[in-house]
C-alpha cells in the first residue's frame, strides 16, 4: 500500500516536471521571429547553459510561463539584452556567486569577474572603451561551450585566433599605439609549433597573459612568466649577474634575449661575439661580458667539434662492421653534457659552462680514440686477410702444379 502510494507520488511528480519543462514562452515566441530575435533560439541547443538546464529567462529575466509580450516587462524582472559595458556583471551575477554555482559543480571557479576587472580589458571597459574584449568576445553568446570542448574559442589551440580578431586588426589597434603583430609572431614560435604538434603544455596567449586577469595567478608580471615552466633556467638566471642589473634597469629578464612572442629554438651562435649573438647587443670588445661570451662560445665549440669527430670515427667503424656499441653508448653522456652546458649558459659564467664542456670533451675524446682503434683493428684484419689470401692462392697453385705433374705421362 505504502509503496503504491510512493510510486504514485513519484509518477505524478515526474509528470509535473515533464509537463513543466517545455513551457518556455520565450523560446516559443522567439523561434517564430526573424533575424537577430530568433538567432538565439536556433543556436542555444548546444550551449553549456542549456545543457545544465538553464533557459533564456535565467539570464535575461522575465516570466517564462507568460506567452504575451508582458513576459518581458520590468515588473516580471526582465533585464533585456545587456549593453557591452554591462556584460561582465551580467555574466558575473551567477559566475561570482559561489553558493549558486556549486549546485551545478562543487569544484567550479568563481573568480572570473574579480580577475577580469584587473585586466587591461576590464580597466578600459570601465573607462568607457567599447573596443575591448568582454566575456562574450572570448566565449561567444548563446553558443557558449565548455572550455574543455575542442570547438570552444578558448580551447588552447583556438585561443590565438580568438585574440587575433582584435589584436591582428590594424584598424582597431591604431588608436592604442601598440603593435598588432603578436599573433603572427607567436604562430612562428617554438611554442606554437609545440602546441600544433599536440603539446598542450606549451603556452598560448592566455597562458602568459592570464585568461581573465592581468597575469596568470602566482606570477607578479608577464615578464616573469617563463619561469613557471622553464624552472631551472629561471633559477640560474636569478643567481646570475644579469638578474640585478636587468631589474635595476627595468629590463624584462628572459624576454630581453629571447623576445616574448617570436621565441625560436636558439643555437650555440646565440652566445659569442658574432653578429648572431645576443650578447653583442649590450657588450663591447674589451668588457668582461664580451670576453665571457667569447670564452663560453669557444667552450661550446670545443665540445661540439669533439662530438663531431667522435661520431665520424665511430660511424666509419660501425659501417665497416666493427663492434663499437660500448663507446657509442658512452658518447651519449657527452651529448648529455652538451645539453647541460647549454642550460648553464644562463649562469653567464665561462667557468661554470667549462665544467660541463670539459666533461663532455673528455668522454668524446675517449669515444673518438675507441673509434680510431676500431678502424686500425679493421685495417690490421684486412691486411691479415690479404696475407692469408696470398698464402691460400700460392698453396692452391702449388697443389695444382703438383696434380698436373702427377697427371702428365712420365718421361720415358
Ligand atoms: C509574445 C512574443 C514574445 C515572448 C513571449 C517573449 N518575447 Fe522577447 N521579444 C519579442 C519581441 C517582438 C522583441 C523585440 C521588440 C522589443 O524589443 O520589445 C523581443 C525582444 C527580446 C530581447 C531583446 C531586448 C533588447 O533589450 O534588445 C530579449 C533579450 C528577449 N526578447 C528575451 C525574451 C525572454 C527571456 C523571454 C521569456 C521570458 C521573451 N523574450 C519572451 C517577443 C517575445
Ligand atoms: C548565458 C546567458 C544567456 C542566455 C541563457 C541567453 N542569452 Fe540572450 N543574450 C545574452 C547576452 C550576454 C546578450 C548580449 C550579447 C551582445 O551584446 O553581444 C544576449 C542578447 C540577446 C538578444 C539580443 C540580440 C541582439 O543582437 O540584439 C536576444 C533577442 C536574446 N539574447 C534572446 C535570447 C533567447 C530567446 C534566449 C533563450 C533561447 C537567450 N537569449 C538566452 C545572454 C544570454
Ligand atoms: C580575453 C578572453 C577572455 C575573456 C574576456 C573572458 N574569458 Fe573566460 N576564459 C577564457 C579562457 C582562455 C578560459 C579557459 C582557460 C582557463 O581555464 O583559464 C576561460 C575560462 C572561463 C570559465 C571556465 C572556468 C575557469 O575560470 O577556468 C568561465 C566560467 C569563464 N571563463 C567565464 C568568463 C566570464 C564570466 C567572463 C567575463 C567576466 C570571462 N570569462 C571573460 C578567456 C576569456
Ligand atoms: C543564470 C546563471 C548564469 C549566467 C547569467 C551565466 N552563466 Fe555561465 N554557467 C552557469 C552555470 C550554472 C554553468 C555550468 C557550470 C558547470 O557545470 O561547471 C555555466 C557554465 C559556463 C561556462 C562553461 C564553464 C566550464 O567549466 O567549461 C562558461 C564558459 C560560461 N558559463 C560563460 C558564461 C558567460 C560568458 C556568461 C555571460 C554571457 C554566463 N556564463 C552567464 C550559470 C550562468
Ligand atoms: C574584442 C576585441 C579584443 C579581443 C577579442 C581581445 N582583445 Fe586584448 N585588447 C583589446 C583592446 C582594444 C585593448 C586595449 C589596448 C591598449 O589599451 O593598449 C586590449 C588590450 C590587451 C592587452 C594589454 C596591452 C597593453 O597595452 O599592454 C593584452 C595583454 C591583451 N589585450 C591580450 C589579449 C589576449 C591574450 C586576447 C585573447 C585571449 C585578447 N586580448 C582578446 C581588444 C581585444
Ligand atoms: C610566452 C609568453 C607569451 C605568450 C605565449 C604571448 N605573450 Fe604577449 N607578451 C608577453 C610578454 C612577456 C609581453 C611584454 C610584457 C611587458 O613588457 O610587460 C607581451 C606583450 C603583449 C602585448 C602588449 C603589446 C606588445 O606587443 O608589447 C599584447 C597585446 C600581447 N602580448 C598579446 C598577445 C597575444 C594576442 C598572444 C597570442 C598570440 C600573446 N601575447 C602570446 C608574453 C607572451
Ligand atoms: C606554459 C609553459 C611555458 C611557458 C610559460 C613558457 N614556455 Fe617556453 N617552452 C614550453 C614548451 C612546452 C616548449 C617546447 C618543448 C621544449 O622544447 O622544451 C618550450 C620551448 C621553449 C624554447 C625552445 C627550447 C628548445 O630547446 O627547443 C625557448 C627558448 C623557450 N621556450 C623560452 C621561453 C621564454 C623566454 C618564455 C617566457 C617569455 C617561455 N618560454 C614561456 C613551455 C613554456
Ligand atoms: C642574456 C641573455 C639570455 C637571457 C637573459 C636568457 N637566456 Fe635563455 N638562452 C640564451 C642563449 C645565448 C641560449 C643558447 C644556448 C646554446 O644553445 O648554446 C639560450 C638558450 C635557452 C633555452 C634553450 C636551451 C637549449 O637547450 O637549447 C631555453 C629554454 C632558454 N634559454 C630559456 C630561458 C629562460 C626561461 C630565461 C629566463 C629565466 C632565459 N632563457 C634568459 C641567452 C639568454
Ligand atoms: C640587454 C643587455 C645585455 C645582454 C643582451 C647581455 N648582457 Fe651581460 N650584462 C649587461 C649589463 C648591463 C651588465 C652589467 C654591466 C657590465 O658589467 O657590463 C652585464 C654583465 C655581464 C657580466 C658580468 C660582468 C662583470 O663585470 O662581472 C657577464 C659575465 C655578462 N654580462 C655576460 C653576458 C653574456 C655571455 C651575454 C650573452 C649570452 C650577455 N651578457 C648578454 C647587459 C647585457
Amino acid at each position: 500500500m505504502k509503496t503504491a502510494a510512493l510510486a504514485f507520488i513519484f509518477i505524478f511528480c515526474a509528470y509535473c516536471a515533464w509537463g513543466e519543462a517545455p513551457k518556455e514562452s520565450c523560446v516559443t515566441c522567439h523561434s517564430a521571429m526573424e533575424g537577430k530575435l530568433s538567432e538565439a533560439v536556433k543556436i542555444f541547443g548546444g550551449d553549456v547553459h542549456a545543457q545544465v538546464g538553464l533557459g533564456c529567462s535565467d539570464c535575461h529575466g522575465g516570466d517564462r510561463n507568460d506567452d504575451t509580450m508582458d513576459s518581458m516587462s520590468k515588473a516580471k524582472g526582465f533585464r533585456g539584452a545587456p549593453k557591452k559595458a554591462q556584460i561582465p556583471e551580467f555574466c558575473g551575477r551567477c559566475h561570482s556567486d559561489a553558493t549558486y554555482m556549486r549546485h551545478f559543480n562543487p569544484k567550479v571557479r568563481t573568480d572570473e569577474l574579480s580577475e577580469y576587472v584587473t585586466s587591461v580589458h576590464g580597466k578600459r571597459l570601465k573607462q568607457g572603451d567599447q573596443n575591448v574584449a568582454t566575456c562574450v568576445d572570448c566565449h561567444g553568446v548563446h553558443n557558449i561551450l565548455q572550455v574543455s570542448d575542442t570547438r570552444s574559442p578558448v580551447y588552447p589551440t583556438n585561443v590565438a585566433n580568438t585574440c587575433a580578431r582584435c589584436h591582428s586588426d590594424a584598424e582597431k589597434m591604431k588608436q592604442y599605439k601598440i603593435p598588432f603583430d603578436q599573433v603572427g609572431k607567436y604562430q612562428k614560435s617554438v611554442h606554437a609549433k609545440a602546441m600544433a604538434d599536440g603539446d598542450l603544455s606549451a603556452p598560448t596567449c592566455t597562458t602568459c597573459h592570464g585568461s581573465h586577469g592581468a597575469t596568470p595567478p602566482g606570477v607578479d608580471s608577464v615578464a616573469n612568466v617563463c619561469g613557471t615552466c622553464h624552472v631551472f633556467f629561471a633559477q640560474l638566471f636569478d643567481k646570475s649577474p644579469h638578474k640585478v642589473v636587468f631589474t635595476n634597469m627595468g629590463l624584462p629578464g628572459c624576454v630581453q634575449c629571447h623576445s616574448n612572442h617570436a621565441i625560436v629554438v636558439p643555437g650555440d651562435e646565440f652566445v659569442g661575439v658574432t653578429p648572431k649573438s645576443v650578447c653583442v647587443n649590450c657588450h663591447f670588445e674589451g668588457d668582461t661580458g664580451y670576453n665571457t661570451a667569447k670564452a663560453i662560445s669557444d667552450n661550446l665549440s670545443a665540445l661540439t667539434s669533439a662530438l663531431a669527430r667522435a661520431e665520424s670515427s665511430l660511424g666509419a667503424a660501425e659501417r665497416s662492421g666493427m663492434e663499437v656499441s660500448t663507446p657509442k653508448l658512452e658518447l651519449a653522456n657527452a651529448h648529455e653534457a652538451l645539453i647541460k652546458a647549454r642550460v648553464n649558459v644562463h649562469t653567464f659564467s665561462d667557468v661554470e659552462v667549462k665544467k660541463f664542456t670539459d666533461q663532455g670533451v673528455a668522454i668524446a675524446k675517449k669515444s673518438d680514440e675507441a673509434g680510431i682503434a676500431a678502424l686500425k683493428e679493421r685495417d690490421y684484419r684486412r691486411k691479415g686477410l690479404g696475407f692469408s689470401l696470398v698464402f691460400i692462392v700460392i698453396a692452391i697453385a702449388g697443389l695444382y702444379m703438383k696434380i698436373r705433374q702427377m697427371e702428365s705421362p712420365p718421361d720415358s
